[in-house]
């Protein structure tokens, strides 16, 4: 099983942002914890991060008959993107939604996400824990549907 991690912006600053909230872990630490989750689960994944909006585009309409499967958390592009919604839409691919913080727990502004209708999971709140729950939720899907 393929699956692409895409990961929004400003999660290159983890480490340094905001640490009482994302924790004290940097992005690097963050991309050897997905490949060590993916490969204890036979996952081949692909990981991409980036501050701009087009560029996450890009690579979902990429990830068409490249990949079985995607993981996004589109950081602050969740509540204001619609482009990355309609990409998530138009390749069909199961996609989880993750964030790191509770984005319901947060401002306001943060309680509405465009990706959760195109998605088939979301999972907030558990911090690095959350992309391998996600990565469990895809597997699962993958075997009732094979
Ligand atoms: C985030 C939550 C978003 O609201 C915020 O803009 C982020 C990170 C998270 O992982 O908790 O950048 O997606």
């Amino acid at each position: 099983m393929k699956i692409l991690i895409l990961n929004g912006p400003n999660l290159n600053m983890l480490g340094v942002r905001e640490p009482e909230i994302y924790g004290k872990a940097t992005y690097a630490q963050l991309e050897t914890y997905l490949r060590e989750q993916a490969a204890e689960r036979n996952i081949e994944v692909s990981i991409l991060q980036s501050n701009h909006e087009g560029a996450l585009v890009d690579a979902i309409q990429a990830a068409y008959q490249t990949a079985d499967a995607i993981i996004i958390n589109p950081a602050a592009y969740t509540h204001t993107s619609i482009a990355i919604a309609d990409a998530i839409k138009s390749v069909s691919l199961p996609a989880v939604e993750v964030h790191l913080s509770d984005i319901r727990q947060r401002e306001s502004f943060r309680h509405h996400s465009y990706v959760a209708p195109v998605c088939i999971a979301s999972v907030v709140g558990e911090g690095f824990a959350g992309y391998s729950r996600a990565m469990d939720l895809l597997l699962e899907r993958f075997k009732s549907s094979g």
